[in-house]
This record gives C-alpha cells, sequence and structure tokens, in this order.
C-alpha cells in the first residue's frame, strides 16, 4: 500500500491542469481552461479544467472530479495506479507500507499485464544491447535500417531471441505467471492430448517495437521478421487483450502528443519504421494505425490535441483509392485532412532516410493538399473521357463533402471542386441535397434531443419544478460552502426592536460573519432539514469542518470523499461554469446575478431556501389538517405562525434582491 504521506504529497502537488494537459489541448477561457471531451465525440469543447478549485467538469459526459478522478477515468487505472503515476510525473518518491501475499495476488488483471508487458519490454531490450545474439542480428538491423542507438533507446526498441522459449522461462523464473504471459500473447500454450503442455515465444526471432498508450504505459508489441520465411507475416502483433485494443492505438503516439499539440498538425504514416524514422529526422509529430485503416477511435485520439491530419501515402500505395475511402471517416469527425503522396517507391521510411530535414519538410509543406480538392482532381482525371464513370466520380467526391459535419466549410467545397471537375456547382449541391436528405431527420431528432438536455437546468416540467427548484437552491448552499465558506464577510441582518414610541419594529444592522457561520445561524433558526440526504450529509460534514479547523481546506475535503462524492461536490464547484461554456447570456438568459457580493449572494440564497422550506412545510400542515381533525387547532396555529414568518422572509427577500 502506498503511505498517507506520499497521497498528500501527490494531492499537495499535482495540478490538475497540467496533468490533464498531457492528454487534453487546453485553451484558456476566462479563469478556467476548455477543451474537447476525452470521453466522448465532440467538436465544441465542453470540457472543463478550473486551476483555482483543482478540478475538471466534461458537460458531454457528466463526468467530473478532482486530478485523480481524472486519471482513473481516463487511463482506466485504479485509485493506487493513479497515485503511482501522478508521483511519477511529479517525482515523488513513493513510500509503500508493507504488503501481504494477500494484496499481492488480489493485484489486479489488468496491472499484471501491464507490469508484465513492462518487464518483456525491458528484457527485450536488454537482449538487444547485452546479448551476442542480440547485438549481432537484432542491433545490427536496425542499424543498417539507419536507426541511431538515441533512436533505438528512445523508442525501446529490442529482439526476442530465435529459440522456442527463452523469453518465457525467463519471465516465469522472475516469478511472473504464466496465465499472463498467455494473456498478453507474449507466449503461446500449446497443450498436448497426453495432458502435458508446451510453452513458445511469440515473438521468437523478431525485432520487437513496443506499443505505448497515450501516457507511455506498454500495451503490446510488433515483431518483425528477420529471416526470409515466406510462410510468416513480416509484421506479427499483439493479439487482443485486456490491455491491447488494435482499434485504440496508434503507434507513436506517446512520443508524438507533445509536439501534434504544438505542431497543432498530426502526420499520419502507414508503419512503425515510417514513425520512427520520421522522428529521428526531426519531424515528431507522426503516428501509425499500424497497418489498419484508421478506426474513430484513433481519430478521437488525435482529435484531443489538433484538427489537423495530414495522411501521407505510399508512391506506388496500389490501394489509393480504398484509402482515400478510409478518410471519410477523418472528415466525419469534424476534422480538416490533407493528403500527401510520395514520389513513386518512395516510402515516408525511405523519403525521410534519405532526405534532410529541410528537404522532408517542405517536400510536406509543399505536396501536402487538401483532401476533398485532390481527390476531386485524382478523379477527375481518370473519369475525363468518360461520362458514366464521370457521374460517379461526382458521387464519390460529394459524399466526402457530405461526411463535413461544418456547413459552411462543406459549401466552399463544392465551389472548389466544381472548378477542378469543370462541372456547374448546382449539380453538385443537387447531389449534396440528395445524400444528406437520407441522414437529415435522424440528424434532426438527434439535434432536438441534445438541445433539450442542454437546457435541462433551465427548463423544468411543471410538476418537477418545485422540487428542482429545492434542489437548486441546497445545491447552491452547498455550492456557497464549498467557495466561500471561511470567506468573512459584512452582512445586512435585521433585528427586532422597540423604536422611540415603543413599538416593535425591524432594524437594520450590519454584522461581521464568515460565510458558513451566517448559513448555519440562520437555517437552524427554522429548524427544517434539507431535503437531500447527500445534501444534508455533506452540509453538515462542511459545517463540522468549517467550525473545528481555522483552515479547514474544502479541497481537501473533497479529496478525501469517496470517488462518487468527490465527483459529484466538483460536479456542484464547476456547475456554474456551464453557463460560461454555453454562453447563455449571449441567449438573453441570465441563470444568475455575477456582480454582486459574497454576503448578498448568501443573504439571498440562505432567505430564497427559507422561504421555500417553509411553504413546503405549510403545504404538508395543510395536507394534515385535512387528515387529522383531532389536531385542527394546533396544526392551524402552527400555520399561521409560518405564514407569518414566511411573509417577513418575503419582505426581506425583497430588500435584499433590490438592494
Ligand atoms: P514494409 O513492408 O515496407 O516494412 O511496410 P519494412 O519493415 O520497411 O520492410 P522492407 O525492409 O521495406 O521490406 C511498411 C510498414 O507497414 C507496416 C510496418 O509497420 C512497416 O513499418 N507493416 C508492414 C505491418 O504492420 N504489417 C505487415 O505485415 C507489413
Ligand atoms: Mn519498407
Amino acid at each position: 500500500m502506498i503511505s498517507k504521506s506520499t497521497i498528500d504529497q501527490v494531492y499537495e502537488t499535482a495540478r490538475v491542469e497540467e496533468v490533464i494537459g498531457d492528454f487534453v489541448q487546453l485553451k484558456k477561457s476566462g479563469a478556467n481552461y476548455k477543451g474537447l471531451s476525452p470521453f466522448s465525440d465532440e467538436r465544441t469543447p465542453s470540457f472543463m479544467v478550473s486551476p483555482v478549485k483543482q478540478i475538471w467538469k466534461d458537460f458531454s459526459s457528466g463526468k467530473g472530479g478532482n486530478v485523480v478522478a481524472f486519471i482513473m477515468e481516463h487511463e482506466h487505472f485504479s485509485y493506487p495506479e493513479a497515485i503511482k503515476y501522478l508521483a511519477k510525473k511529479y517525482n515523488i518518491e513513493i513510500e509503500e507500507t508493507e504488503q501481504t501475499d494477500e494484496q499481492k495476488k488480489v493485484l489486479d488483471e489488468m496491472e499484471s499485464m501491464y507490469l508484465l508487458s513492462e518487464y518483456a519490454e525491458q528484457q527485450f531490450s536488454k537482449t538487444l544491447w547485452e546479448h551476442p545474439l542480440g547485438k549481432s542480428i537484432g542491433l545490427t538491423y536496425f542499424k543498417e535500417r539507419g536507426f541511431t542507438d538515441e533512436t533505438i533507446k528512445s523508442f525501446h526498441l529490442g529482439y526476442c531471441l530465435d529459440n522456442w522459449d527463452d523469453f518465457t522461462n525467463k519471465a516465469l523464473e522472475d516469478k511472473y505467471q504464466l496465465e499472463y504471459l498467455e494473456k498478453t500473447g507474449l507466449s503461446i500454450v500449446k497443450k498436448s492430448e497426453d495432458g502435458t503442455s508446451k510453452n513458445f515465444d511469440r515473438f521468437k526471432g523478431r525485432v520487437m517495437f513496443p506499443i505505448h498508450s497515450m501516457s507511455g504505459r506498454v500495451l503490446g508489441f510488433g515483431g518483425r521478421i528477420l529471416k526470409k520465411d515466406p510462410k510468416a507475416a513480416k509484421y506479427l502483433n499483439s493479439p487482443e487483450s485486456p490491455i491491447y485494443h488494435k482499434s485504440k492505438v496508434l503507434y507513436g503516439i506517446y512520443h508524438a502528443k507533445a509536439s501534434i499539440a504544438k505542431q497543432d498538425n498530426c502526420y499520419l504514416v502507414e508503419g512503425y519504421t515510417d514513425v520512427i524514422q520520421f522522428h529521428q529526422r526531426g519531424i515528431h509529430n507522426v503516428v501509425s494505425s499500424s497497418g489498419t485503416a484508421l478506426t474513430p477511435d484513433q481519430i478521437r485520439l488525435i482529435n484531443r490535441l489538433t484538427k489537423n491530419i495530414t495522411v501521407l501515402f505510399d508512391g506506388d500505395a496500389a490501394g489509393l483509392r480504398a484509402s482515400l475511402r478510409g478518410v471519410d471517416l477523418i472528415l466525419a469527425q469534424g476534422m480538416n485532412v490533407k493528403v500527401c503522396s510520395f514520389p513513386d517507391g518512395e516510402d515516408p521510411d525511405s523519403f525521410a532516410k534519405n532526405n534532410s530535414l529541410e528537404e522532408v519538410q517542405s517536400y510536406l509543406d509543399e505536396n501536402s493538399k487538401d483532401f476533398i480538392g485532390f481527390k476531386a482532381s485524382l478523379f477527375a482525371e481518370e473519369s475525363k473521357d468518360d461520362p458514366i464513370k464521370r457521374a460517379q466520380t461526382i458521387r464519390e467526391i460529394v459524399e466526402s463533402i457530405a461526411k463535413i459535419p461544418d456547413t459552411i466549410q462543406r459549401e466552399v467545397y463544392i465551389q472548389s471542386c466544381a472548378k477542378i471537375m469543370e462541372v456547374s456547382e448546382a449539380v453538385l449541391f443537387d447531389s449534396l441535397a440528395q445524400i444528406t436528405k437520407k441522414d437529415y431527420s435522424n440528424a434532426q431528432k438527434l439535434a432536438s434531443k441534445t438541445r433539450q438536455e442542454a437546457f435541462k437546468v433551465v427548463k423544468h416540467k411543471p410538476e418537477e419544478q418545485k422540487l428542482n427548484v429545492l434542489v437548486e437552491l441546497e445545491r447552491k448552499i452547498i455550492e456557497l460552502l464549498l467557495l466561500y465558506g471561511s470567506h468573512k464577510d459584512r452582512f445586512k441582518d435585521e433585528i427586532l426592536d422597540k423604536d422611540s414610541d415603543g413599538n416593535l419594529v425591524h432594524k437594520p444592522v450590519e454584522v461581521d460573519y464568515k460565510v458558513y457561520e451566517k448559513i448555519y445561524l440562520d437555517l437552524q433558526q427554522d429548524e427544517i432539514e434539507f431535503s437531500q440526504p447527500h445534501f444534508k450529509t455533506i452540509y453538515y460534514q462542511l459545517i463540522q469542518g468549517f467550525n473545528q479547523n481555522e483552515d479547514f481546506k474544502v479541497q481537501h475535503f473533497i479529496n478525501t470523499q469517496d470517488q462518487e462524492f468527490s465527483s459529484m461536490l466538483s460536479s456542484i464547484l464547476m456547475e456554474d461554469e456551464k453557463y460560461l461554456l454555453n454562453n447563455w447570456e449571449s441567449k438573453n438568459i441570465f441563470p444568475k446575478e455575477k456582480d454582486h457580493s459574497i454576503a448578498q449572494l448568501t443573504t439571498e440564497t440562505i432567505l430564497t431556501l427559507r422561504c421555500n422550506l417553509i411553504s413546503r412545510r405549510i403545504e404538508e400542515l395543510k395536507q394534515q389538517t385535512r387528515e387529522e381533525e383531532a389536531n385542527i387547532k394546533s396544526l392551524l396555529e402552527e400555520i399561521m405562525d409560518f405564514q407569518k414568518l414566511l411573509t417577513n422572509l418575503s419582505k426581506r427577500l425583497n430588500r435584499v434582491l433590490v438592494a
């Protein structure tokens, strides 16, 4: 177990905006940062990070929480894994309390597989650099490809000896379990009919390319065979496993992410060696989908870092047309796609190897073409003298254009394609209308649903309205406590006093309170409880916290709650940001008065809540008068008392509101 002091140190050191910044491109937006949600497909940012509150909120998925919650959510880490990740990032030494055998056993399956993969990476690398055969075969091969020592080390390249089970045996010797060796695919277990079994190294005789997650963990491997063997695949990859999902990883993303965000562009190449050769040449914003067509999950990984993608094609790509079709997927995600093909017989690997950085860079700059334009000229050329093919071509191009979510951009493309293909814009628009009509009604339904969701906070169903107002008010009280609990302010209050004629009057006074004191004292008067049990729990915990501890830290309080509570509290803290996000002010919806002082805001909220709670109490009592005839007199008296209180409070509320 990780010691408490290590955990505390992690919380004190880790900055939520820095940690999330490794995964999401964040833009400053007022006091906060904004970005595209890493948890859903979206094109307009609804992901918010508050450096002041040290929390994040994803309005599209509803997730939110502190820095640890983000890492758990994003990397699918357990709590200890998340703490370890943050400790590593901030160079905090991890103090472990002794682990029992029992605890070791329950270390979950994924963690075991991660650890094994990391171990395998080290072993393969050790073999490459230290074993005589590793050096003479593996290292020599990489050197011949033109990789420098630095490059080989940076990508943790390795070699697996060409013996049947050397690696598997070493791993078993080092106490790694066969179960995980098999599940990660590093070993293949063959059972014979007599009940015995034999283990084999899947990657025997191959140079190894470890595949890393966005955060640098080893997920799986690609291995290239070195012998000429027509029966064996040139490249072999790890099989799907709980930690390796081919469709969700991009080779090179760990090494490329910072540069992608910085350059605001991502080069997409075919394979391992293309990525590495580009990197060595000095172009770092490059990833590969390792042989397969790009999947939506992979596009999403890139989309978090940039809107711009440049797909690089081999000069002699036989399946150029097929590859182009895959590009439509990228368009559909609202990304800007460029394509660049290499001279005949060259691929990105060879081109980067044989040319200087300046040459490669200027080749890319000069030959990267806008995808739609590229496709249009390619097809226009092909179908020049064939009217039937021409109709088909127009349709294919318009299909790509139809994938673009932005209507203005679509129009621009129609115009430029009309020129390239020498047809009238009207023809293209017509064709576009036909294609989009199909999806139109579905899209409409979806859009109206999304709109309803977005306004949920404002518009309630009438029957729910009463309860929702109360919930909102209770939430607001919690928010005030979280945000300003120990803030001292001058509160306008009223006391009952006698005037010079001896009549009872309300006299205004000004008193200094801390916000939590004012809330507690005021709410206590009516002896009415919160309607929402979880708000009630938090309320009392917060009041107690402020009461007992001079410098009670809300952040610390949130961190010590379990994940569900902590996420809920973060949501409350971030709720007001939602208004900024949706830019509701520009739509003339004012959710709250921002220029009120904290004291005013507090008083106003307390009074509104008290009025609301009292009205509800009155309703309850009225209901009782219908059911309990015996008590009717005392019930009516109670109602009268509450009515008087309500009138009084309403007047005060009015005075505060107009102040
Ligand atoms: P190549 O066939 O060019 O691989 O494929 P190579 O290692 O460069 O081999 P030679 O030396 O040219 O003959 C280019 C990329 O395509 C991926 C690899 O990542 C490689 O870097 N690839 C290729 C696969 O993923 N699987 C394969 O079976 C073949
Ligand atoms: Mn090659």
